[in-house]
């Protein structure tokens, strides 16, 4: 079929060969006990190499940052050399890939933490719901106010992490402003009561994430350096007052530091985002963004191409998608039937439902 979706895109000094984005997708396989990508991951991430860029899964920045049980991180020598895998095999096979960097902030828990230590966030607000332990589910927990001393550790475990992602042979890193992790939760006024010079006022709630990415800019060009954020909420219990004030003063001040991209995520189902009456937040923000703009969630074929034609972003990232056809792109170029993943290996199974899926017969 032809579509905009199979035009290269020129995205910085990258020439990516298509439109289509790998969405990071927490897959939970580093069950090694220095939470390194292996081989394996290599392999995973080397099939989906068709896609324009890959964005891989979260990747903790510190023992801090971690909240999601196997997940690899980026901050010690061994994880390094195991990314060292993964992007040697992605760019064997002509793909382009980010790390993303997260740190889960309070959707983490003492049993996941260094020395039982409780979760960090802006304030002591505790989440709904539970989390995956390595002793089971468990409720989540108060975490703890981070001291200002703490935030400026966080920003340079950003910056070093950003720096290992480059030695480790990565096209970029994507910084995870999203979905109600810490950089998200600083931003929200949900969830930021501070009263110093990080909580308040939006330009206070937004000091966080722009001294990420002021500190990432000591080691990175501008043009190695992706956003994603989620203006829309994802979790009633991590919500702003004012979303499109908030992130429209965000996102307008992005414009003077010439990322990579901007990547927002609404997260949705395929049927929810080819309703006729659903509202995407992307027009409204792709006024205000002058950069590369990524949409995702929700995207089948249909809806990226008309979200393209329209000229309401640049790129479109696919997640689950990405999980059971790892030739996504190909298949969608051909018209191709897609196969449909199996949710129970999403987060654990490893190499079943993560590197067992086949490529399509041509
Ligand atoms: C997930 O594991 O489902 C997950 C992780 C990080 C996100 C979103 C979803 O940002």
């Amino acid at each position: 079929m032809m579509s905009k979706l199979f035009e290269p895109f020129k995205m910085g000094s990258l020439q990516l060969k298509n439109r289509t984005v790998m969405a990071p997708l927490t897959r939970r396989r580093a069950e090694n006990p220095e939470l390194a990508a292996d081989e394996m991951t290599a392999l995973y991430y080397r099939q989906r190499s068709s896609a324009g860029l890959i964005v891989s899964e979260g990747s903790q920045i510190s023992p801090e940052a971690y909240g999601y049980t196997f997940s690899p991180g980026c901050y010690s020598p061994a994880q390094i050399e195991g990314w060292k895998k993964v992007t040697k095999a992605v760019h064997e096979n002509y793909g382009k890939i980010f790390i993303q960097l997260w740190h889960v902030g309070r959707l983490s828990h003492p049993l996941l933490q260094p020395d039982g230590q409780l979760p960090l966030a802006p304030s002591a607000i505790k989440p709904d719901g539970q989390v995956l332990t390595h002793e089971g589910q468990k409720e989540y927990v108060t975490p703890r106010a981070m001291t200002t001393e703490e935030i400026y550790k966080t920003i340079r475990d950003f910056g070093k992490a950003a720096k290992n992602a480059m030695e480790a042979g990565f096209d970029g890193v994507e910084i995870h402003g999203a979905h109600g992790y810490l950089v998200d939760i600083f931003i929200l006024d949900g969830t930021n009561k501070r009263e110093d010079e990080f909580g308040g006022s939006i330009e206070n709630r937004a000091r966080f994430l722009f001294l990420i990415l002021d500190e990432i800019l000591k080691y990175l060009k501008p043009s190695q350096i992706g956003l994603r954020l989620s203006p829309k909420s994802v979790r009633p219990d991590a919500v702003d007052s004012t979303p499109e004030k908030t992130f429209g003063y965000i996102i307008e001040k992005l414009n003077d530091y010439n990322l990579a991209y901007l990547h927002l995520s609404e997260m949705m189902s395929p049927e929810t985002r080819l309703n006729p009456d659903f509202k995407s937040i992307i027009p409204f923000y792709r006024k205000i963004y002058k950069g590369t703009l990524i949409s995702c969630g929700g995207h089948s074929h249909e809806s990226a191409n008309r979200m393209l034609e329209n000229n309401e972003a640049d790129l479109i990232a696919f997640g689950k998608p990405f999980i059971s056809n790892p030739d996504l792109a190909e298949r969608l170029q051909v018209g191709a039937p897609l196969a449909e993943p199996d949710k129970t290996t999403f987060y654990h199974g490893g190499a079943v439902g993560y590197v067992d899926y086949p490529f399509r017969d041509k």
